[in-house]
């Protein structure tokens, strides 16, 4: 089964999530980075996940997306969070492992679930900045020994994609040799694939009609995920996409007409075009969709 992770911000982003999810019986992980929770405010969002939870009849879990330090889990998990991520592959090997097995011991003790990350994924991670030709796959023997030492629940692997709207400059490209070696090694650990939005091109075309500046941007097709699903990755990440989505509809109306300064006639058409967004992937990429 696999998940598709969406990055929340704000209630409209949470709204038109869970109601794609909704709409397609799916259950759904919406996860905030540690910027995304300075900015929302992490009452508020857990007091929306809840509402949210009131309003639809599915799945919905609260993830922390690239948790950057012990200090930042354990709010998370004291404040309820369903599972948090502890993103400490900017350090060397043991460093990760250390770091990685104090939120593990933390998070455990109160029933919560913790994803890590071996491997850096080119381009920048929250608060994380790689060089590009720092760029390093995970290696699948680390990833072994990574998991049973640290106890981790799952695992985030570098296996080419990175995060934002430039992640290829080529042809778009995956190391499914890595991931096969890697669930060969550790079958029973849940893989995770950061930075695995497709940027799709509809989105960043309507962002460039109307005014944007985003040229160039390559993404993962939907057939490179629907291949990582086959092969076993268990929780797709998707930010992107819905940042253009966003964007997109928001300089649309903008445009068009300037006379404009009633938020909601422009999140309102926002809303709805993430929802469109999140539940093409949910029924027609990740395959996590219960409808009939
Ligand atoms: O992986 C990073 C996510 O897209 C979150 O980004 O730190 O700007 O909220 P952010
Ligand atoms: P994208 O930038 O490809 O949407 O990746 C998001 C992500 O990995 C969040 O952790
Ligand atoms: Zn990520």
């Amino acid at each position: 089964m696999l998940f598709g992770a969406f990055n929340v911000n704000n209630m409209e982003i949470i709204q038109a999530i869970v109601d794609a999810a909704g709409e397609e019986h799916s259950p759904v992980i919406l996860q905030a980075s540690s910027s995304a929770i300075k900015y929302a405010r992490v009452g508020y969002l857990k007091k929306m996940v809840e509402a949210a939870l009131e309003e639809h009849d599915i799945l919905i879990a609260l993830h922390l997306d690239h948790g950057p330090d012990f200090e930042t889990c354990k709010m998370c998990v004291d404040n309820g969070f369903s599972s948090v991520m502890i993103d400490a592959s900017k350090y060397d090997f043991e460093e990760n492992v250390a770091l990685t097995k104090q939120v593990v011991d933390y998070a455990h003790s109160k029933g919560v679930v913790v994803e890590a990350e071996l491997g850096t994924l080119a381009g920048v991670e929250d608060e994380v900045n790689v060089a590009e030709d720092d760029a390093r796959y995970t290696n699948p023997r680390q990833a072994k020994e990574f998991v049973e030492r640290t106890g981790c629940d799952s695992l985030a692997i570098a296996i080419g994609t990175s995060h934002g709207a430039y992640k290829f400059k080529g042809e778009a490209k995956l190391r499914f040799d890595i991931l096969e070696k890697v669930k060969e090694l550790i079958p029973n650990t849940p893989i995770v694939l950061h930075g695995a939005s497709t940027v799709i091109p509809e989105l960043v075309e309507l962002c460039n009609q109307y005014g944007g500046n985003i040229p160039g941007a390559k993404g993962v097709p939907d057939e490179i995920l629907r291949e990582a699903s086959l092969r076993g990755v268990s929780k797709i990440n998707v930010d992107t996409d819905l940042r253009l989505a966003m964007t997109g509809a928001i300089r649309k109306v903008l445009t068009e007409d300037p006379s404009v300064f009633d938020p909601r006639k422009y999140m309102t058409p926002a809303r709805d075009l993430i929802k469109k967004t999140v539940q093409h992937k949910i029924r027609d990429v990740f395959g996590s969709s219960n409808m009939a």
